[in-house]
């Protein structure tokens, strides 16, 4: 193995019968995986947050979709309305990744054939799926690596690395990808309110020996102001065709306050991250999450005066983006065309 592919974390572990899941809520105090052989149970490791990051969710249910396969595929009678229902599960399982709703498209495609061995054609698609978000991820970081040459300082937010891909990530992947060309200084913003800057990336990052520095998210508008970084790199949940992106919340705040301090955007994300059926991000859905994930735990919302408002992610206008980066290619100033011209490329 090279050491451009040389994995430290991996999210998600399938066995040859069961799904192994690294447990994110647990991190950086215990690695704990947990292990799935059904679809409920994957549902759940994706709606409470075990298995996170829009590449791995999709990932995630891509292997669900194997299990259900393996579960109801050697009982004769209708074992395709068992699994076409265990696939709406999946789907309820968080709303904003597209590349859930992909992969399991991917699936039903595979599943509408006449098929010799359904339980190894949906296992060889969930394991292409995986395989070819690594290699996604692996090209990411060397087109985003080359943009950031000459970059003295970048900031991340959020975890889009390997713990939320199937290996190497995709903004943290460019990240890794630059750093081993040449050592540059990273910043992580701390990712309130489930931290998983604070938490995952630079726990992460410090996987492979690559330094980082936390900041408190309220403090990025004073590192802008300092002059120590060029860019924000930041990965994707789902990007509209006229470039629009949605990522976790507080993306858009750090775009805006980008744009003031002459810093630069790069949205580093795979193409099964675009949703080529919407125009713009208004049409995106934003996941709303439990109020209890914001308020202090001695608050018991239910019933009290106080309340929280907890949407988790947020869109960023094509027009406060600087570079897209996708294993298609990298589309510079996406306000100006979108993302359109890489539906059809190599
Ligand atoms: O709520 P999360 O942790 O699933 O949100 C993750 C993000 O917003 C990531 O930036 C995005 O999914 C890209 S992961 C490569």
């Amino acid at each position: 193995m090279t050491m451009q592919n040389k994995l430290t974390v991996s999210a998600l572990q399938w066995t040859g019968a069961s799904l192994k899941v690294l447990d994110q809520r647990q991190l950086p105090e215990k690695i704990v995986y947990d292990e799935y052989t059904d679809v409920a149970g994957v549902t759940e490791a994706i709606a409470s947050m075990r298995v996170r990051g829009a590449p791995a969710i999709g990932i995630a249910a891509a292997y669900g979709v194997a299990l259900s396969a393996r579960q109801h595929c050697t009982q004769a009678d209708h074992w395709r309305q068992k699994v076409a229902a265990d696939i709406e599960l999946l789907a309820t399982s968080r709303p904003t990744a597209v590349n859930l709703f992909w992969a399991l498209d991917q699936m039903k495609t595979i599943l509408a054939k006449q098929l010799d061995n359904p339980i190894e054609a949906v296992l060889a698609c969930a394991e292409k799926i995986h395989a070819d978000d690594l290699a996604a991820n692996l090209k990411m970081g060397e087109l985003g690596a080359d943009i950031l040459a000459g970059a003295t300082g970048v900031m991340t937010h959020c975890n889009a690395g390997a713990l939320a891909t199937g290996g190497h990530g995709t903004a943290l992947g460019v990240i890794r990808s630059a750093y081993q060309r040449q050592p540059i200084k990273v910043f992580a913003g701390e990712t309130r309110p489930w931290l998983q800057g604070a938490r995952l990336t630079v726990w992460e990052l410090a996987q492979d020996g690559i330094p980082s520095t936390l900041i408190a998210d309220s403090a990025a508008a004073w590192l802008m102001k300092s002059g120590a970084i060029d860019w924000i790199v930041v990965g994707a949940d789902r990007i509209a065709a006229n470039g629009d992106a949605a990522n976790k919340i507080g993306t858009y705040s750090l775009a805006v306050l980008a744009r003031q301090h002459g810093v630069k955007l790069m949205v580093a994300a795979p193409t099964t991250t675009i949703d080529w059926g919407i125009d713009d991000g208004a049409q995106i859905a934003i996941e709303q999450r439990n109020p209890n994930e914001l308020l202090p735990a001695c608050y018991n919302y239910e019933g009290s005066l106080v309340s929280a408002w907890n949407p988790v992610f947020d869109v960023t206008p094509a027009e406060l983006i600087s570079a897209i980066v996708t294993e298609r290619g990298v589309v510079m100033n996406p306000a100006e065309h979108g993302v359109r011209g890489l539906k059809n490329a190599l």
